[in-house]
């Protein structure tokens, strides 16, 4: 997959340059030609003529030079790539991105880029989980920079926690999955998926309305890995903060019967996952305006909303060949989770503990059952990121076998 492919990687500073020189080593490998651009601190934790012997190439430091400029423009060296890599991507060059600062080479170029950027962020675990950080984090995400890390682990500076840069063979891999999706050739190319995430909100009158806690985080995890295995996605999302998924096409929706209405226009698909936490019931009559408050409160009556999965998942000619739905319990999880799945007649339930204390709602990790005909497959504690993979991974699977 990175044969021919053409990586512009920037190295800021961070000690995960140290790491760089085994990247650089590893891509070439591959057959992929690595350009790099060093930043004036990237280049005191490695130096540039490692760089450069381990590249085979000339090794770009200055925006101001003379004999660089003439030799190769900081635009043509910006677009002259397949994808552009910041391997390690410090706070402060995340930060200059997401301002649009460019102030030396390397932003400049990250700036002046009309390619596909990755990131694969370093720091210490105070800095990157600090607001500024995520909220420019969130800022990347939402222009389509792609991510890959930070992992959980020992911190240079003696700290433990998430930060660490991902390794080598992740990055690796982030890459050649990126192409492969580029072009078309992962496991489920060729596959149209349907996925819902997030609550729905349903009104109560012109201003008010009852929802749930779902963040959406999982059901756009989940969006996202089947699309980077190669599925046509469709998601159709209640409201959450979570940004779109890059490569997705995304209906926004409010309320359940929206949602439904989304779904069903989404049809035909091969591969159907609810995720979403649809609110069970609805205001029956709403008025268009604010209800004023009075005397007494005013009573709600409130009728049952359409089940999306129980829909989806009823036999007929456009019945998707994998229904997999989610089942949020706080206990019995297991056997609830498989009851639900003979109610609703989905194929497969992705059992989730969400008792006070899991984390579950809308924190990072998840603990989850695949409950499936064969059996009870148990997972360990997760990332949401890493719970969809995993299940991306499964349906490519059941894909190859069954479709
Ligand atoms: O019945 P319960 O809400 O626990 O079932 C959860 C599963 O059913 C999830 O997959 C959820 O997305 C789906 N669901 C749905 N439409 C509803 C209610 C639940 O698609 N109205």
């Amino acid at each position: 997959m990175l044969d021919n492919k053409r990586i512009l990687l920037i190295v800021a500073g961070g000690i995960a340059a140290v790491k760089i020189p085994d990247l650089i080593r590893r891509l070439r490998e591959r057959g992929a030609s690595v350009r790099c651009i060093i930043t004036k601190s990237g280049a005191q934790f490695v130096t540039p003529l490692t760089l450069a012997a381990l590249s085979g190439d000339k090794v770009y430091q200055d925006l101001f030079s003379l004999t660089d400029e003439s030799d190769m423009g900081h635009i043509r060296l910006s677009r002259e790539a397949d994808i552009l890599l910041v391997a390690p991507a410090t706070a402060d060059i995340m930060a200059k991105m997401a301002m649009g600062q460019a102030d030396d080479l390397a932003t400049t170029a990250l700036l002046a880029t009309d390619k596909p950027v990755m990131i694969a962020p370093s720091m210490n675990v105070m800095m990157w989980t600090h607001p500024a950080t995520q909220a420019n984090l969130i800022t990347l995400k939402n222009r389509a920079v792609r991510v890959i890390g930070p992992g959980v682990g020992d911190l240079a500076c003696g700290e433990v926690g998430d930060g660490r840069m991902a390794e080598v063979p992740d990055i690796l891999a982030a890459l050649s999955q990126f192409f492969q999706k580029r072009q078309g050739q992962g496991a489920l190319s060729g596959f149209h998926a349907i996925v819902t995430s997030g609550p729905t909100h349903e009104p109560i009158d012109a201003v008010r309305y009852i929802a749930n806690r779902s963040s959406g985080k999982q059901g756009h995890a989940v969006a996202t890995a089947l699309a980077e295995l190669g599925a046509s996605v469709t998601l159709i999302s209640g409201p959450t903060h979570e940004p779109d998924p890059d490569g997705v096409t995304v209906q926004h929706v409010e309320t359940a019967a929206q949602m439904m209405k989304a779904a069903r226009e989404a049809l035909p698909a091969q591969i159907v996952v609810c995720a979403a936490a649809v609110a069970d019931w609805k205001v029956d009559s709403t008025p268009g305006k604010k209800l004023k408050k009075g005397a007494t409160p005013p009573s709600l009556s409130l009728s049952e909303n359409p089940d999306i999965l129980a829909t989806l998942s009823q036999a007929g000619p456009q019945r998707p060949a994998l229904v997999v739905g989610f089942a949020a319990e706080t206990d019995n999880l297991i056997e609830n989770a498989q009851l639900k799945r003979a109610a609703k007649n989905c194929d497969w339930i992705v059992a989730n503990d969400v008792s006070p204390g899991s984390g579950a709602f809308g924190g990072d990790s998840n603990t989850v059952h695949l409950v499936t005909a064969a059996g009870v497959e148990s997972w360990p504690t997760l990332r949401k990121r890493a719970v969809a993979e995993r299940l991306a991974e499964r349906i490519a699977a059941f894909a190859e076998r069954n479709l």
